[in-house]
């Protein structure tokens, strides 16, 4: 089959190296890429916010399938005009990606399916929002309810920073996305990521992953839109995974199918593993970034077969195979991230990739014939061993051979699982 996949970061390098190994895969598009996608397949100059330009697009080149990767073009409605032009999807509609799009949807779904999450309360100005404060306790968990590119939610320690952040939120800190603010209860415990892949009806689980969200090492600092990540998550028990599927995950699609929003496309849930059980803290409609570098490393199969079995409403009986063995990715940033990053910075990738690791691309460019940064979190430096432990060092080899001066990374990805390997 022909696909176009949308989208320029390090998870869609991950897709399209995935998609490009696809026994079903014909000629692979994408749009608008970046030099690591460009090795998989065709780079399309396409301004995926142009519906029509898409449609045409994919008539033109006769797409049997395209792939959506980030959240954006999914709220905005791409799968929405493409099913009415009659391409397949792989992406939930507009209303069904509400399930990220907005967090206030989300709670009331988790209310009316008795889904496991904290309480909350859904506020529309500051002085409902600062009156319901008074229903929590420190720390106060504050989000603006659409998206803020994974910066709207803010913990506050005290009820002091709480108004504070309030007031902003309400001042328009987020944009349109803070019109809405959702407060909601503190959940304590580890968190780790689920992944599912359903067509609106079946679901199949698609692996799991811890990702380190925050700047500094030891998980301090600046939330950022993740460091590095692994694969699979030994946190998340075979028993915690089917528990995940009953009390979440499934409960979630039955009602989105039932509410006549089905839910198609990737459903990654962020979780709480709490004393009682997993909770969940948020829900993504599309795959994790980097987590999904880590599980396309994992994945073994025809990617593009399943993501069109997904889109055509014929996941029943599919499956989805994992190497047992652990993936574990790098990020590499460029010096300012989470803050400005600083753009063009030289890239060498050297001999990275010689002992089996793979470098993904996510905010890299070409200059003058020279590979430079052009983001904040600029490469995914990946690689697998017998357990953490194992893909660490692997990886860290690996991140040891790329000369990238003007950037950064944490040293310590995956500490807490190598901490309970060696005890
Ligand atoms: P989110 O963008 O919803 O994933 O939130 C960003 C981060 O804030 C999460 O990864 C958690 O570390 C933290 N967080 C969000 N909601 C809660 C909550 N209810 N309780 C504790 N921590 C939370
Ligand atoms: N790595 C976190 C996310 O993709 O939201």
């Amino acid at each position: 089959m022909n696909i176009l996949l949308i989208g320029s970061g390090g998870r869609e390098h991950g897709l399209a190296w995935k998609l490009a190994q696809s026994l079903s895969t014909k000629k692979l598009y994408a749009a608008p890429g970046n030099p690591g996608i460009a090795e998989e397949a065709q780079v399309v100059a396409l301004d995926v916010s142009d519906h029509t330009a898409v449609v045409e697009f994919c008539k033109t080149n006769a797409i049997d399938l395209v792939v959506i990767g980030p959240e954006a073009p999914l709220v905005d409605g791409l799968a929405d005009s493409l099913e009415w032009a009659g391409v397949p999807a792989f992406g939930p509609s507009a209303k069904a990606a509400q399930l990220e799009g907005s967090k206030g949807f989300t709670k009331d779904l988790c209310a009316r399916a008795n889904i496991p999450t904290g309480g909350y309360v859904r506020t529309h100005s500051l002085s409902e929002a600062t009156e319901a404060l008074t229903k929590f306790s420190a720390p106060y968990v504050l989000k603006a309810d659409g998206l803020a590119a994974g910066k709207g939610v803010v913990i506050a320690a005290n009820l002091e920073e709480a108004e504070a952040a309030l007031a902003d939120m309400f001042d328009g800190a987020f944009g349109d996305a803070g019109a809405q603010v959702v407060i909601e209860e503190f959940l304590e415990g580890e968190e780790a990521s689920f992944f599912a892949i359903t067509d609106g009806t079946h679901v199949l689980p698609f692996g799991t992953a811890q990702d380190h969200k925050q700047v500094g090492e030891g998980d301090v600092g600046l939330n950022t839109g993740g460091m590095g990540a692994y694969s699979p998550a030994p946190v998340l028990t075979e028993e915690l995974q089917q528990r995940v599927l009953d009390e979440i995950i499934q409960p979630t699609v039955d009602s989105m199918r039932a509410e006549g929003t089905p839910y198609s496309g990737v459903l990654y849930a962020g979780l709480m593993l709490t004393a009682s059980g997993p909770q969940l803290i948020e829900y993504n409609c599309r795959f994790g970034d980097p987590e999904c570098q880590v599980l396309m490393t994992r994945f073994e199969g025809d990617l593009a077969a399943l993501m069109l079995a997904c889109a055509k409403g014929e996941l029943a009986g599919q499956k989805a195979n994992f190497a047992p063995e652990t993936a574990l990715t790098v990020v590499m940033c460029a010096n300012g991230y989470p803050g400005t990053p600083e753009k063009g910075g030289r890239v060498d990738l050297g001999d990275a990739e010689a002992n089996g690791a793979k470098v993904f691309h996510a905010g890299t460019t070409m200059k003058d014939g020279q590979l430079v940064a052009n983001g904040g979190r600029v490469l995914n430096v990946t690689a697998s061993g017998a357990n953490v432990t194992e893909a660490k060092a692997a990886a860290y080899e690996a991140v040891a051979k790329v000369d990238f001066p003007s950037g950064f990374y944490r040293s310590d990805i995956g500490w807490k699982e190598v901490a309970r390997e060696g005890s």
